[in-house]
């Protein structure tokens, strides 16, 4: 039983090779509507809770109309890759219709986290002069090192731990089932170290001084 325990724990704490850098290929994206042209997200590895930056250099060359996006996220571990579950609309999941995608964020608020990083997505389209995910004019997409702010991540998504992944997305127009943009990305998470000391060893310490 004990083996079978530190067995996975050997697993899940596996290797971990850590990206220092975003890596993204294009997997097929439609350059009749879109071409992404730079996709970054600095500190790499990302830390939880923390602020990233995101920048992205996109132009789309026709309207899209009401889509689907569909992600699919590994964790790379010892034994292979694991394909992380869809779980409070975190994960591998599929999100239909982005026309109404933020609203439903925001109001159920998917794992107690995805409100806030909605609200903050709508911030950044806007910076952009984007104010609806419908109907989104052929125009340029520049998002430059724009901050968002990453929650600690709550305790239903544990499987989300430190370590590597790899996400595949996809867009498709919601009509025709066309697929307009795809994205394979390759990052890593890594857990924010707080560096005061709130332990009880750090307590009796303080006290001694
Ligand atoms: C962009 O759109 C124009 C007009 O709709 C079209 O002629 C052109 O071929 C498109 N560009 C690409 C890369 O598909």
């Amino acid at each position: 039983m004990a083996t079978v325990f530190v067995f996975l724990l050997t697993i899940v704490s596996g290797v971990f090779s850590e990206h220092t850098k975003l890596e993204w290929t294009d997997c097929g994206t439609d350059p009749a509507y879109f071409t992404i042209n730079k996709v970054d997200v600095s500190p790499m590895p990302i830390e939880v809770p923390g602020d990233i930056a995101l920048t992205v250099g996109a132009v789309s060359n026709k309207t899209v109309t009401q889509g689907d996006i569909k992600i699919s996220v590994k964790r790379h571990t010892f034994i292979g890759d694991i394909t992380i579950p869809c779980l409070f609309h975190v994960g591998s999941c599929e999100y239909k219709d982005t026309c109404t995608l933020l609203d439903r964020m925001e109001k159920e608020n998917w794992a107690g986290i995805m409100g806030g990083i909605g609200t903050q997505v709508r911030g950044l389209l806007s910076s952009i002069g984007i104010t609806s995910f419908c109907n989104i004019q052929a125009r340029s997409l520049d998002v430059q090192s724009y901050k968002l702010k990453l929650p600690p991540i709550p305790s239903i998504l544990s499987f989300f731990a430190e370590g590597d992944y790899s996400a595949h997305v996809t867009a498709t127009e919601a009509a025709s089932g066309h697929q307009v943009a795809c994205l394979d990305l390759k990052l890593s998470i890594k857990k924010h170290k707080d560096k005061t000391c709130t332990g009880w060893f750090c307590g009796r310490r303080r006290d001694l001084h």
